[in-house]
């Protein structure tokens, strides 16, 4: 169902619109009835500062705006997918690891279904990218479908997020970047933005990787690793010196994977 992001070719047809809230900017996009991404509907706006959940929302509606302009009443009715970096379950966001804690207990869907005044559906970052990874990227077989099998998508970034499948059908809310490690959160330890923060060499963090991997291989023994977030475009640097029994290779979707799967769940919740 979900089709790439290459594919533009409905681009009257705008069903559902994903958002994507990161620490830095709030990813957005619209895709068609074949599940594709419309390309010129893909941008980007800051994140306001301290990502607080009303400023979030007021900025959400924003988008919304602007892509209503673009597409005017084609885009009537279309619902609304976005993703937190936190657990969601029944549009309730459960934890707030690299967000404002403002939004923990907060019922995100109901805020941000009022604010944009149309149906909004909200899931957890990881558990987006995931599903556009499976469905429209590194995680499908050679028949288009998703790989059958166990597929655990970990996407590095501010923190370490994680989503898992069986067949192709999510698990949702698996939080593997706060499996503890020397003592803390594993996503301390081994997500992207410790090479910077800590000034590591890829040999370095390859060898925290190795560690933290390893480790989640132990306890859940994917068949299909795919590695996601900004550091996937530098897979070459580290992805070779792991060993691990799953087979590992990286993302194809990594700015656009959250925006994707948001609206697709959107498409499909609606
Ligand atoms: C959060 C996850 C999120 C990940 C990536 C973690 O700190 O607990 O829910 O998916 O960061 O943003």
């Amino acid at each position: 169902m979900l089709a790439n992001i290459t594919d533009t070719s409905g681009a009257t047809n705008p069903q559902a619109i994903g958002m994507d809230l990161g620490g830095s900017a709030i990813k957005f996009g619209v895709i068609d009835a074949s599940g594709a991404l419309i390309e010129s509907s893909f941008g980007q706006v800051p994140t306001p500062a301290g990502a607080q959940p009303q400023a979030v929302a007021k900025a959400m509606a924003g988008v919304l705006a602007t892509l209503n302009e673009q597409f005017g009443s084609a885009l009537d009715g279309a619902a609304v997918g976005v993703t937190v970096p936190g657990i969601v379950t029944n549009g309730v966001v459960h934890s707030a690891a690299n967000i404002d804690p403002q939004w923990r207990g907060l019922n995100a869907e109901a805020l941000l279904t009022e604010t944009l005044g149309r149906p909004v559906h909200v899931l957890n970052d990881a558990d987006a990218a995931g599903i556009a990874e499976v469905y429209a990227g590194a995680g499908r077989g050679a028949d288009g479908l998703p790989a059958p099998g166990s597929t655990l998508v970990l996407t590095l970034g501010t923190g370490i997020g994680s989503a898992m499948f069986r067949d192709g059908v999510l698990f949702p809310n698996v939080e593997f970047g706060h499996l503890i490690m020397d003592g803390q959160s594993a996503e301390l330890a081994a997500a992207a933005r410790v090479i910077r923060e800590e000034n590591l060499t890829w040999e370095q963090y390859t060898e925290r990787l190795q560690r933290y991997l390893s480790h989640v291989e132990f306890l859940c023994s994917p068949d299909l690793i795919i590695i996601g977030g900004a550091i996937s475009v530098e897979h070459e640097k580290f992805l070779p010196g792991l060993e691990l029994r799953a087979k590992i290779i990286p993302a194809e979707n990594n700015n656009a994977a959250g925006v994707l799967g948001a609206a697709h769940r959107a498409l499909l919740a609606h």
